[in-house]
Parts: structure tokens; sequence; C-alpha cells
């Protein structure tokens, strides 16, 4: 497979990009990318890297910003952080993508445990994961071509559980591995339209 991995030079997307680097090929995005750079928050920006990736088998999103703090200190702006990059990146990569993706191809988009079970400061980013969760299941309805449209939602992920630990009290790590069969489910499974959640 033609993989397209937006954000495989994060946390999340480096676990994807090793895996799946073994035995496919695999381009991989992000601001700072040379060959593939791209923002989110731009939807031209988007257009401009399928153009220039062409088709492929397969796209994923590890990527994505929402602004985290206290709820009375959170202002409108702050809000459109995360519908701008989180919430309308995803959606405009739903948007875009589907006219560069090989029949029978997937998109996976990322969100987290936020959206079912959230923690303080995180009105706005939970917010987002919730829309995008239902964005995803409506979208898929009317995809063409075979195409399938998941999201995988994990906790806080085992290699950046120190950086987020005091904001999950009691919240179990997940495994690096266990993350990566939600990506592999999406990309090689037959689900469409799923919310593939791994919180424990
Ligand atoms: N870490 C967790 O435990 C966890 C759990 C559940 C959900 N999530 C979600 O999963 C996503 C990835 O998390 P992560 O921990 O892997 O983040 P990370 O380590 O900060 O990596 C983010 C990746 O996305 C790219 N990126 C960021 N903003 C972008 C933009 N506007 N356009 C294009 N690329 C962009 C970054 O590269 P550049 O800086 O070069 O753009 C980097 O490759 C986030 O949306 C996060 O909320 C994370």
């Amino acid at each position: 497979m033609r993989i397209l991995i937006i954000g495989g030079t994060g946390t999340i997307g480096k676990a994807i990009v090793r895996h799946y680097s073994k035995e496919h090929e695999v381009l991989m995005a992000s601001r700072t990318s040379e060959q593939y750079p791209v923002d989110i928050a731009d939807a031209e920006s988007i257009k401009e890297l399928m153009r220039k990736v062409g088709t492929c088998d397969a796209v994923i999103c590890a990527a994505g910003e929402a602004r985290w703090g206290p709820f009375d200190g959170l202002l409108e702006e702050d809000y459109y952080i995360g519908i701008r990059s989180k919430l309308m990146g995803q959606v405009n990569i739903v948007r875009i993508a589907q006219y560069h993706l090989s029949p029978n191809g997937s998109i996976t988009l990322t969100t987290g445990i936020l959206a079912d079970d959230p923690v303080v400061q995180t009105a706005s980013a939970a917010m987002v994961n919730g829309g995008i969760h239902s964005f995803a299941q409506a979208a898929a309805l009317e995809l063409e071509n075979g195409i399938r449209l998941n999201v995988v939602s994990t906790g806080v992920v085992e290699d950046a559980y120190k950086k987020y630990q005091d904001y999950f009290p009691g919240h179990n790590p997940i495994p690096m591995q266990k993350m990566l069969r939600g990506y592999i489910r999406s990309v090689e499974g037959k689900g469409n339209g799923q919310i593939i959640r791994i919180y424990d």
C-alpha cells in the first residue's frame, strides 16, 4: 500500500510510521516536513499536499491541536484553535483526500478519550473530539468507491504518559502496540464509520 501519514513525526505518528514502513510505501507529512509540508488548519495547504502526493491507498491523520486551559479562562479565540486545527483540519482532510484515494482506500482520523471521558481543562479539546466522532459517522455513510472512514480514539499513550499524567489521575497508559492495533484495524479491516475506542 501507499500510505500517507499526516503527523508522522509525532508520538503517535512515529509508531504508525515505524510499523507501516516495514512493508509499505509511507509518505510522511507535517508542518516541518521538507518533502510533504502541510498545515492541516489551512485547506489550501491540504489541497497542495494531495496534489503532490497523487493517489494513495490510505490516509492516516495523527495531527491536530486544541487549546487546553481552565474553563473560565478559555476565550472564544482559544476554541477556534482546536476548531481550525484538529476539527476542521481533519474534516478537510476527508473532504479533499477522498478524491485522491484508490478504490476501497481508507481514511483514519485521530481523536482521544476526552470525547467520552473528559478531564479538567479540556472543554475545548473534548468538544473537538466529540465533533469529529459525529462527523466521521455521518460522512462515512456517503463516501463512494468503497472508501472507508474511521476514527481511532485512545487514552493517553504510554510514550506521552509522563507529559500528561497529572491531567489524567488514575488513567491507564495505553501501550503503543495496543494503540497501533487501532490504526491497523481501521486501515486493514472492513469497518466503516467506526470510532475505534482504546481506553484501557
Ligand atoms: N499523545 C496522546 O496520548 C494522545 C492520546 C489521544 C489522542 N491524541 C491526539 O493525537 C494527535 C497526535 O498526538 P501526539 O501526541 O502524537 O502529538 P505530537 O507528538 O505533538 O505530534 C503531532 C504531530 O502532528 C504534526 N502537526 C501538528 N500540528 C499540525 C498541523 N497543524 N498540520 C500538520 N501537522 C501538524 C506534528 O509535526 P509538525 O510540528 O512538524 O507539524 C507532529 O508530527 C493529537 O491530535 C492528539 O490530541 C494524543
